[in-house]
């Protein structure tokens, strides 16, 4: 693990040097100081925000303003990590001149330091324009949560042959058509391992997956789903790495309890 100050151009030599890239979401300071503190290599204020912090069904109505205050709160926390923020549904597919205003936003007031946005072939003119005002942008292909009408739920991409959009050979297509346009990672959702492997074989830019196994560059998972804070539902692909939602529920039964036999504060908790 690098020690200083992780920056966009580290990426690449990480891949390079096969050093296994770790990131995180992150929505908030207390959380975003354990990560960074922890050695996370890149911390991602994602749109997943709209479902894993305000309990909404899809991504698809988190605002710029949202993402925006909770990238300033993690980049107040973050002291090594690369910080990248979501653009939201709607904040990038209008026009480039919406693009560019957003991503702006996202640096200059939220304080992140790379951008992020779902798509491959389509989004490549964006993404290239993005980067002619100097705001590093990292792809995201595969399984889309902004696309999930399209996908007809959050289901697995590239299952499928052939050249429309989530079908196998498209995605191969839309990594290299997002690497072209100059990102500097891409996150590979929620594909087949042999497919997340041939891509992370093609690219000369980092894979980060998240349900597309073990052969990308490196991986991300929603804070939630790493740290079991979830009350029921977890994605196959999301390991649990503890269980705060059974410890804090635990919690918050002990305080109940003891408020109600009189048994907090005690005297050294008083004045
Ligand atoms: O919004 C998000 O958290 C993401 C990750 C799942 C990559 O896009």
């Amino acid at each position: 693990m690098a020690k200083d100050k992780v920056r966009v151009t580290d990426l690449v030599r990480m891949k390079v040097e096969r050093v296994p890239i770790a990131m995180l979401t992150a929505y908030d300071f207390p959380f975003a100081r354990i990560f960074d503190s922890a050695g996370v290599d890149l911390l991602l204020v994602g749109d997943s925000l709209g479902m894993v912090v305000q309990g909404a069904e899809t991504t698809l109505a988190v605002t710029l303003d949202e993402v925006i205050y909770h990238t300033k709160m993690v980049a107040r926390a973050r002291q090594r990590a690369l910080l990248v923020a979501d653009l939201p549904f709607l904040t990038y597919q209008v026009s480039i001149e919406q693009a560019l205003a957003s991503s702006g936003r996202l640096i200059k007031e939220g304080g992140a330091e790379a951008v992020k946005l779902e798509g491959g072939i389509t989004m490549a003119d964006t993404i290239r324009r993005i980067l002619d005002i100097d705001v590093p942008v990292m792809g995201h292909i595969g399984l889309t949560p902004q696309s999930i009408h399209r996908m007809g739920g959050h289901r697995v991409q590239g299952r499928r042959p052939g050249k429309t959009a989530g079908c196998r050979e498209r995605l191969l297509e839309d990594a290299a058509a997002v690497e072209q346009a100059g990102a500097f990672a891409m996150v590979l959702e929620g594909i087949p391992s042999e497919l997340a492997r041939e891509i992370t074989e093609r690219a000369t830019i980092p894979t980060i997956g998240i349900g597309a196994g073990v052969g990308c560059d490196g991986q991300v998972l929603v804070m939630h789903d790493m740290l079991g804070l979830n009350e029921s539902f977890l994605p196959r692909f999301a390991k649990p790495f503890a269980h705060l939602w059974q410890d804090a529920s635990a919690a918050a039964n002990s305080y109940i309890r003891e408020v109600r036999e009189r048994a907090f504060p005690a005297p050294e908790h008083s004045y």
